[in-house]
């Protein structure tokens, strides 16, 4: 030992950095053992009511801070408590195996995160590039577990008021079969790493709840909150819409709130409660809205009336694009909420 010298400033550096290192990997460890496993019930009145940032998270070339800043503060003032973070985590990683995701992904969503939890909300991490699953389920899926299993890394030693929601509206190749052998896989890579955290788990055509009957969970977990979605009758909640073919032709389709319209909505509501009786599952209604070119009355009497049965349930919830005009409550360019579809999903006490 005789070149060891304790008054050399870069020995003295690397001894305190790797004593804090290691007491820091200690301090993090020993918090993850004397972690107890959440409660899925407790978690999902965590989440309550919410909505999706929307499609954020695939591009970010324009990403503006300020904007998404004042936004979540809105988020907050009109007491919302979740928000369902929208990621396309799949644009960016490497070609080839292990499919690397960049680090500017991993900051503009720790960024996303950091910033709803400074504000006291429940976040949901969304993997929401669905259709790259739904076109080749087999072919990719080696990078869905390899993305679940870096961000599960990162994301490890966070509260649990931040959830996982494992993939969203699996459809086309994706069968609803097909999905329960992705997601026993894609489970395991996720629970081998971060055995406490909330997931958020729907079931495949479009997290339909029709297909609510076809989803296998690990029976024993009880740390899961099931997402449905719910945009019933399509034709009216998806008029205009460019993405549904010969949408043009349902322009005009109103919704009254008639006894049968509501009935339709009752009696789907039914199936899912139902279900999560069956298998002792809190529910999640995680989107839902109607496209702006439908009237402003069947809107909010639309929105209004599927938050109220969502909440007679005790489902949380989460509006589909927020912030935006296209289904959400919040006008962007003028800054201003929409009055009548806040209202219809946040009564005015
Ligand atoms: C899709 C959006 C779409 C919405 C309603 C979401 O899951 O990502 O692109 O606007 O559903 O159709």
């Amino acid at each position: 030992m005789k070149n060891f010298k304790l008054n050399n400033p870069y020995l003295i550096v690397i001894l305190i950095t790797s004593v804090f290192i290691s007491l820091s990997s200690c301090n993090n460890k020993t918090a993850r053992e004397s972690r107890s496993v959440p409660d899925a019930f407790k978690q999902n009145e965590r989440l309550g009511r919410g909505g999706n940032l929307g499609n954020i998270l695939y591009e970010f070339e324009t990403w503006d801070k300020e904007r998404e800043m004042k936004e979540l503060d809105l988020i907050r003032e009109i007491g919302l408590q979740g928000v369902r973070i929208n990621t396309g985590p799949f644009s960016h990683v490497t070609d080839k195996p292990p499919h690397t995701l960049s680090e500017a992904f991993l900051e503009r969503l720790d960024w996303t995160v950091d910033q709803a939890l400074s504000r006291g909300l429940t976040a949901i991490i969304d993997n929401h590039e669905y259709h790259v699953l739904s076109d080749d389920p087999m072919g990719n899926h080696g990078m869905f577990l390899s993305t679940w299993r870096q961000m599960a890394e990162r994301y490890q030693d966070y509260p649990d008021n931040v959830y996982y929601g494992v993939l969203n509206e699996p459809n086309g190749h994706l069968t609803p079969y097909l999905w329960n052998y992705l997601l026993a896989d894609v489970y395991k890579v996720i629970r081998e790493i971060d055995p406490y955290r909330t997931l958020v788990i729907g079931p495949g055509d479009w997290n339909g709840i029709d297909a609510l009957e076809f989803l296998e969970l690990p029976e024993d977990d009880r740390n899961i909150i099931v997402e449905i979605h719910y945009y019933s009758p399509h034709r009216f909640t998806h008029q205009g819409t460019s993405w549904s073919e010969g949408s043009d032709e349902w322009l005009g389709m109103t919704w009254r709130g008639t006894t049968e319209e509501k009935q339709a909505i009752i009696d789907d509501f039914q199936i899912a409660v139902d279900w999560a009786e069956k298998h002792d599952r809190p529910l999640f209604l995680g989107e839902f809205g109607v496209y702006e070119k439908a009237d402003m009355e069947s809107r909010a009497a639309w929105l209004g009336f599927v938050v109220e049965q969502a909440e007679k349930y005790h489902f949380s919830w989460s509006i589909w694009e927020l912030m935006y005009t296209s289904f959400g409550i919040y006008d962007p360019v003028q800054k201003s909420w929409i009055e009548p579809l806040k209202d219809a999903i946040l009564p005015p006490e």
